[in-house]
């Protein structure tokens, strides 16, 4: 990969470099309180669970279809399961006990073929892929590694929340970018005017939750463009890289530019529905690798060997269930687009992901949020508020400071997952039926 100057800030792969002077000033100071509060889950003095867990805990009492988090209903592959469980069973390549912390060979060189194969990428399974606990534990040790009091980091609203919740862990600015209805492409100019002289690192999430966009290269070139231009670092999360719909993905690192400052996290648990395993791997520049592995070695140190065994085998060999699991949630989203537009809403298609994003303000919904308990109860199906995506009173929910109900912001916004199987869509469905007359009454 070629080598690129950027103009101005932090030269990319140099992680010590930045000056990192106090912290924000009116950020809480233990740093549990920063976290939560920084993720919205802060009542007065308690941290509460999250929305994904709240959801879940208000479809079960109520017996309702959960659309909420995003986690498939059905396990991936059974001879990827098998190989994980013979691993433990015979304890076969050390796979009970501590695997070396980098992650083991046999998961980095499947990592680095797997770049190769699908994106013409060539990765140094030594020095520039570290295997992770899941994608998560990427994300908590690039922000912990890179970014500190007096940082900025940037990154798209609505978003994965662990990306603002680390930042403030890390002592660091968030600063959210709005994504807008109705195409939620990220905006270069939007993110250049976000961008100051305290800017670290952007994030970037492709194909992106809750939206399912997949900015074309063009796109993403000019995302990249601007953050070469202010000489910050990039962290690209792609865990929904197979997962695409329409077109194709394509990774941040392969933009013309980008690779010296990218850092880039994928996970088995979405390409695979083996969310629970918990195995993602972190890939860029050894210098930037080495950094996040400095943290990581010390947030878990490694990742059960017998999952990163079996998943090296899936990489390997899994490209035909990749293929049919596209199919499969493909045919689960377009049946869950069509029973959210026979309840008279206009979801937002999603070119890939998990997800659906829906406005409920056509059947007088203003939040989402206050609605949920209305349609568990009474419509018997639950999805998660885009609010709960977004930093608690961004302009991205509320775009005129919230002085007027549902102006044009994701207040009103409802994600709905449709990584579960047919007769969950189709129930869900039958019972969105019901959403005018159950929201008018
Ligand atoms: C955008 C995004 N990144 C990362 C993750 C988490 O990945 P993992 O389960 O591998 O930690 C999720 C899970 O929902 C996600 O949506």
């Amino acid at each position: 990969m070629g080598t690129t100057s950027a103009a101005g800030g932090p030269p990319p792969g140099d992680p010590g470099s930045a000056s990192h002077p106090s912290p924000p000033g009116d950020a809480p100071r233990e740093p549990w309180r920063r976290t939560a509060a920084a993720a919205g889950l802060l009542a007065g003095d308690d941290p509460t669970p999250t929305v994904f867990e709240a959801m879940t805990a208000l479809a079960s009492r109520h017996g309702a279809v959960n659309l909420g988090q995003g986690s498939p209903d059905e396990d991936g592959p059974a001879w990827i399961r098998e190989r994980a469980a013979e691993a433990i069973r015979t304890g076969a390549g050390r796979a009970n006990q501590y695997a070396p912390g980098l992650g083991l060979p046999a998961l980095r060189q499947a990592v680095s073929a797997h770049q190769r194969r699908h994106y013409g990428v060539d990765l140094d399974p030594d020095r520039q892929v570290l295997v992770t606990t899941g994608a998560t534990e990427g994300i908590a040790a690039a922000l912990l590694a890179l970014v500190g009091p007096g940082d900025q980091v940037v990154a798209f609203e609505p978003y994965y929340d662990s990306y603002a919740a680390m930042t403030a862990l890390a002592g660091a600015r968030f600063t959210a970018v709005p994504l807008r209805p109705p195409h939620f492409l990220p905006d270069p100019a939007d993110l250049e005017r976000a961008l100051g002289p305290d800017t670290r690192l952007v994030v970037l999430n492709t194909p992106h939750n809750p939206t399912g966009v997949v900015p074309d290269p063009g796109l993403l070139g000019r995302l990249v463009e601007v953050c070469v231009r202010h000489g910050v670092l990039i962290l690209s999360d792609e865990v929904y890289e197979h997962l695409v719909y329409e077109g194709r993905h394509h990774p941040v690192a392969t933009v013309p530019g980008a690779w010296d400052r990218t850092l880039t996290v994928s996970s088995a648990g979405k390409s695979f529905s083996l969310t629970g395993w918990k195995v993602g791997w972190v890939t860029g520049p050894a210098e930037l690798v080495a950094a996040v592995r400095a943290v990581k070695q010390f947030l878990t140190y490694s990742t059960g060997p017998a999952f990163q065994l079996a998943i090296a085998g899936a990489l390997a060999d899994g490209d035909a269930f990749l293929a049919e699991q596209r199919d499969r949630f493909r045919a689960a989203r377009d049946r869950l687009l069509a029973g959210l537009g026979a309840a008279g809403l206009d979801p937002v298609v999603p070119a890939a992901g998990y997800f659906t994003v829906t406005d409920l303000a056509p059947l007088g919904v203003d939040d989402a949020a206050a609605a949920t308990e209305a349609l568990a109860a009474r419509a018997g199906v639950v999805g998660i508020p885009v609010s709960a995506l977004c930093t608690p009173g961004s302009a991205t929910m509320d775009p005129d400071g919230g002085r007027e109900a549902g102006a044009a912001g994701l207040r009103s916004w409802m994600r709905w997952a449709f990584c579960k199987p047919p007769a969950a869509i189709e129930d869900a469905v039958r019972r969105l039926s019901v959403l005018p007359s159950v929201l008018a009454g």
